[in-house]
């Protein structure tokens, strides 16, 4: 039995992949913003699962909120708080939040739970395809995922041999996120060569695919039906 912990693991993909690992019998933590929240969501998935609350947008709380977290084998960088935002109508509050919780805020987590990996762990984080193509509003979003490709380089250099890649999803058809976008859902399919857009699942099935493949390390997997 592998200790799973998924930042960011209260709902869409985050949230499967802790259903994919307690179903295979580990042990997860899932954390979200808030405590009560990510105990209900643990209890719903089943299994040896226990939720917590950590908040990506506060760096300095994140070594507290950790602190009773054991030994991590897998470690996945989940959280995303959305940000809609464009340079010529910038809201500064909204791109330091975003900002601050995936960029700072993953690294903290990294940080934190150093003295709890071991040379056989592995780190997955999450970025996105805005970081390529991207879309009116997608600023930040853009400029984050972007982020994502210098860290995967400088966190596995200086956390070997612990591995550490990053998965880019297309537009997840099926994620939370998306629920009443159908328009432009269309959009990006009818532009998707595989001629359907991802799922949660498929992103599940690559990420653990990360986690798992020991020859995997400093690979950005893209997930987007061949779309970018
Ligand atoms: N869905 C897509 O189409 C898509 C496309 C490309 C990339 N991605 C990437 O895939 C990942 C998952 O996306 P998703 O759509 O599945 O996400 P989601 O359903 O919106 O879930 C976001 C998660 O992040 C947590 N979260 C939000 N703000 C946080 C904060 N400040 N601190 C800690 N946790 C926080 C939420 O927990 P609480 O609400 O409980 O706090 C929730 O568990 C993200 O990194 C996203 O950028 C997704």
């Amino acid at each position: 039995m592998s200790n799973i912990v998924i930042i960011g693991g209260t709902s869409g993909i985050g949230r499967e992949l802790g259903e994919y690992y307690a179903g295979h019998g580990h042990s997860v933590v899932v954390t979200g913003r808030d405590a009560e929240r990510a105990e209900k969501i643990a209890a719903e998935i089943g299994g040896t699962v226990r939720g917590i609350a950590v908040d990506l947008a506060d760096p300095p709380g994140i070594a507290g909120a950790l602190a009773e977290v054991g030994p991590v084998d897998r470690l996945a960088l989940v959280g995303i708080q959305r940000d809609r935002n464009s340079v010529k109508d910038y809201d500064v509050g909204g791109a330091v939040d975003l900002v601050t919780m995936k960029l700072v805020g993953y690294t903290t987590v990294v940080h934190a739970l150093l003295d709890r990996l071991t040379p056989e762990s592995s780190v997955l984080l999450f970025g996105g395809m805005a970081k390529d193509r991207p879309y009116p509003g997608s600023t930040n979003i853009s400029i984050v995922n972007a982020g994502v490709l210098g860290m995967v380089r400088t966190l596995a250099a200086e956390v070997a041999p612990v591995r550490i890649n990053a998965i880019h999803p297309g537009v997840v058809g099926d994620s939370p996120y998306w629920v009443g976008a159908a328009g432009l859902l269309e959009g990006v399919r009818a532009q998707t060569p595989s001629g359907r857009l991802v799922t949660m699942g498929e992103v599940v099935e690559a990420s653990v695919m990360l986690l798992e493949n020991r020859g995997l390390n400093k690979v950005n997997l893209t997930v987007d039906g061949g779309f970018a």
